[in-house]
């Protein structure tokens, strides 16, 4: 178990933004951040607002699975935000929130990139994955909370998750200060959130997130039930689709949220 103090004072101290966690909320124990944020809201937290837990007792992973993790070796929190923009521009938020712990993680020294949407990899291996929920009122968002897990000193990985899996430690040999770390992505998250609501999509950041992408130019599969089919990604469009050259040479745009890619040979 990592040693380093890891309280709101420890956190509060390394991160230097205008408001993206400008406001710490640290708990021992929770059911899970993203939970709490949405509680948060419901008492007016401002935009911004920073909710960290040691250990979640009921943390939620995408497509509403769990996401599982000892306490004292990773990064489990999420930001409030309080967006104006349409509700429909939302689900890109994930995607800012990837390449924004990816610049992080890079800063550290990591060979990391990113899966498509918003996995992010060392190894080619998930080493953090996010959460993106909105609350909506009269048609309007009320908040989006964005939940962010990274495996940070983490000595084991479960088993079952082996091979798709790991941590900044088992890849690095090294442990790294978690207060640091949530320093550096929010810096990221925030330069990279105030580009996207200048045009409400990602044409600010496309180049640095195509710079990125663990796929990039590699043969995929498109895990669509419907429609499954093999290509090459070409990297995303501004709105966020994965660009992937098929066959015949068309191009399909693929919509994250509604399917998944893997490497022909492995999880990337
Ligand atoms: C995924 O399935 O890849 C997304 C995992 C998101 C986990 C984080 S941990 C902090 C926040 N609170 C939660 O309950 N989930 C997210």
């Amino acid at each position: 178990m990592s040693v380093i103090p890891y309280n709101t004072d420890t956190i509060s101290n390394e991160i230097h933004t205008e408001w993206a966690g400008k406001t710490v909320h640290f708990a021992k124990e929770i059911d899970s951040t993203n939970e709490w944020c949405k509680r948060l809201s419901k008492e007016d937290a401002v935009h911004g607002t920073l909710a960290v837990a040691e250990f979640q007792s009921a943390g939620k992973g995408r497509l509403g699975r769990r996401w599982v993790v000892p306490e004292g070796n990773s990064i489990m929190m999420s930001i409030l935000l309080r967006p104006d923009f349409e509700p429909r521009f939302a689900s890109m938020l994930t995607l800012v929130m990837g390449l924004s712990v990816a610049q992080a993680v890079k800063e550290l020294g990591v060979d990391v990139s990113i899966k498509w949407p918003n996995d992010v990899v060392v190894s080619r291996k998930k080493i953090c994955g996010i959460l993106t929920e909105m609350g909506l009122e009269d048609g309007k968002i009320r908040e989006v909370v964005i939940g962010v897990g990274i495996n940070v000193n983490l000595a084991e990985i479960q088993e079952e998750l082996k091979d798709k899996a790991t941590s900044l430690y088992l890849e690095t040999g090294k442990t790294y200060d978690r207060n640091f770390l949530i320093g550096l992505v929010m810096g990221k998250f925030e330069k990279n959130y105030e580009k996207f609501v200048q045009t409400c999509d990602l044409s600010l950041m496309i180049d640095d997130y195509n710079m990125m992408l663990a796929n990039k130019c590699q043969p995929v599969r498109i895990l669509d039930k419907l429609d499954p089919y093999e290509g090459v990604a070409l990297g995303i469009d501004r709105e966020g689709e994965l660009l992937v050259r098929v066959a015949d040479g068309r191009i399909r745009k693929v919509c994250s949220g509604e399917v998944s890619v893997r490497g022909l040979y492995s999880y990337v």
